[in-house]
């Protein structure tokens, strides 16, 4: 018998600090940077973004995500086999952000590990957990997605910072006789690293480079269209399925008009498409998650539907996951 991988609940965080672009506008103005809410709307789609209190770390909001998930899922902490948190904004340099959410879950001894593929990073955690529930070395998994880009952002570069926000997101994974995962695909090519990177470094107790995001929008921009419709069609071929087959296209929410521009390539109206960047901005690894539980909590995605999930990001990386929900 087929061993599939289910998504049995999901759950999310956003920390209650919320930044709409008016907002932005006078923390910029303060540095002498200009920029306005037409501006970020009409490139980005963005109106408002949420950025984590000082001494709130990715593992706290992942922490609420994952508890979310849990009841959800019906499922006690104790049960989780598998923690796998996707986050490129880590507590610490080490241990990992997973084995720090694991403690704070109040748990111990199952497998727990940071996956590190910027905003493409929740499509590889949840490639990673699939296989390993098929394979029978995990029964059930916490796959979060969660960051605090806020920390990275150069606020003097109002091309970037006006971008992202923080967040998390969560799923529980289970085993399953019934679909469930039904396919997956994932990739990286190193050499675009310079376009999309925070190049900085810890060494002999000091940062060396800078440890601030840097992005060539436009670079990013071009590249991203592509990748994101090969994936799509890749995990489909996989599957034996068509894009007419799928319900939802939740794809990383980092700019709406990469989103309107893979759907159209997909032939898929912006009516299947869920949407949450301009309430949530660019949450790296933690937009996926997010996007699913809001349009789970609302009633938009329902159970038995099929969903094409999607992200690009650093490195480069990209991936996607299509699945019966
Ligand atoms: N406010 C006002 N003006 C701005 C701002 C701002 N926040 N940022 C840039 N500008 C100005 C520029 O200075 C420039 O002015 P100029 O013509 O006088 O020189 C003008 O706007 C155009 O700048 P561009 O960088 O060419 O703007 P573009 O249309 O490319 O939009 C953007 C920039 C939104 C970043 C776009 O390139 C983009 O969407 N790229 C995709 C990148 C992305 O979404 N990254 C997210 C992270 S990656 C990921 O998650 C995959």
């Amino acid at each position: 018998m087929t061993r599939f991988a289910r998504i049995t609940g999901t759950g999310s965080c956003l920390p209650p600090r919320r930044l709409n672009n008016d907002d932005m506008v006078a923390l910029l103005a303060e540095r002498g940077v200009e920029t306005s809410d037409e501006w970020i709307v009409e490139r980005t789609g963005i109106r408002a973004r949420h950025f984590a209190a000082d001494g709130v770390f990715t593992s706290d909001l992942a922490e609420t995500a994952c508890r979310q998930a849990l009841q959800a899922a019906n499922t006690a902490p104790g049960e989780i086999d598998l923690i796998i948190v996707a986050t490129s904004t880590p507590d610490m340099v080490f241990p990992s952000s997973a084995a720090i959410l694991q403690h704070k879950l109040g748990i111990a001894g199952c497998p727990a590990f940071d996956v590190q593929a910027v905003c493409s990073g929740f499509i590889y955690a949840l490639t990673v957990a699939n296989a390993m529930i098929q394979t029978g070395s995990a029964r059930k998994a916490l796959v979060v997605g969660a960051e605090v880009f806020s920390r990275i952002l150069d606020f003097n570069d109002r091309t970037t910072c006006v971008l992202f926000g923080d967040g998390a997101g969560a799923v529980v994974l289970e085993a399953s006789d019934t679909p469930g995962i039904l396919a997956t695909d994932i990739h990286a090519d190193g050499k675009h690293a310079d376009i999309l990177c925070v190049p900085g470094h810890v060494s002999g107790g000091n940062i060396l480079g800078d440890p601030l995001l840097k992005m060539d929008g436009q670079a990013v921009f071009k590249l991203a269209v592509g990748v994101l419709e090969d994936t799509a069609l890749a995990s489909l071929a996989k599957a034996g399925r068509t894009a007419a087959d799928v319900d939802w296209l939740i794809p990383h929410q980092a700019n709406i008009r990469i989103m309107q521009s893979t759907a159209k390539k997909l032939k898929l109206s912006m009516d299947k498409v869920v949407v949450t960047v301009h309430e949530h901005g660019n949450t790296s690894a933690a937009s996926i998650p997010l996007a699913l539980d809001h349009a789970v909590r609302s009633g938009q995605v329902r159970r038995g539907q099929t969903l094409l999930l999607e992200g690009v990001g650093g490195g480069f990386t990209w991936g996607s996951v299509l699945l019966d929900f």
